[in-house]
């Protein structure tokens, strides 16, 4: 079996080259940040504060995430609602950022995800997934762009988007969030030592595909 482990910041495009890579590679794709994002809103959800572990433990037992692919789309279900939509703001992306530094949380999604790579070939994108839940991945990558070229890139896309959002405070989203991901003491955001270095900060997407490519091409024989 197959796996490939692709970690890095937010807005380096982990998730659209994953799950092009996934699709033209045949792989399973596991987006795990939608898990967080999910655990994130069913928080907010709550009432409860994501950052808080006393207020979010309790919380765990009450959720049941499911991942299921529709039409080559990923779908996240939470207690069997559809959230994958409703999970793709900044408040649940900081959500999701608060919760990820919860060990408790870390632990219940880890047995999660270890389980989908037992299930056939995977693509993983994630914080810690060459590093922590899958150690021994076929290929790890470190995905990783300039805060300014990612937060250029996800201010795009909510243009795109029509959605109003100032570019500065994008850049400034993006920069607490690495703070938060790279700073916390649970399974902070690293690269795995084995893990090849990307940085597609002048890169477009098709250069980074095709560099992701030839990456696992490499390792792979594929
Ligand atoms: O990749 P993303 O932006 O959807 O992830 C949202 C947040 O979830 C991210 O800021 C940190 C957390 N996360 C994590 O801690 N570990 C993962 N494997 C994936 C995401």
């Amino acid at each position: 079996m197959i796996s490939v482990a692709i970690d890095g910041p937010a807005g380096a495009g982990k998730s659209t080259l994953a799950r092009q890579l996934a699709r033209d590679l045949g792989y399973i794709y596991v987006d795990t940040g939608a898990m967080y994002r999910a655990v994130g809103l069913y928080a907010l959800r709550a009432g409860a504060d994501p950052a808080d572990p006393a207020a979010v433990d309790p919380l765990l037992p009450g959720i049941r995430l499911r991942l299921a692919v529709l039409d080559g789309e990923q779908h996240i279900y939470l207690n069997g609602e559809d959230v994958s939509a409703l999970i793709r703001t900044e408040a649940v992306g900081m959500a999701a950022s608060a919760v990820g530094a919860n060990p408790a949380v870390r632990a219940f999604l880890l047995g999660l995800q270890r389980d989908m790579a037992r299930t056939g070939n995977v693509l993983m994108d994630g914080r810690d997934i060459g590093t922590v839940i899958l150690p021994d991945a076929t290929v790890k990558i470190f995905l990783t762009a300039s805060p300014e070229a990612r937060a250029r890139r996800r201010w795009l896309e909510y243009q795109a988007a029509g959605r109003p959002d100032r570019y500065e405070d994008v850049l400034a989203d993006v920069k607490r969030r690495d703070e938060q991901d790279s700073g916390r003491a649970a399974a902070p955001l690293r690269r795995a030592e084995d893990a090849v270095l990307l940085d597609t900060s002048a890169m477009d997407l098709a250069q980074s595909l095709a560099a992701m490519k030839q990456i696992i091409k490499e390792r792979v024989g594929e």
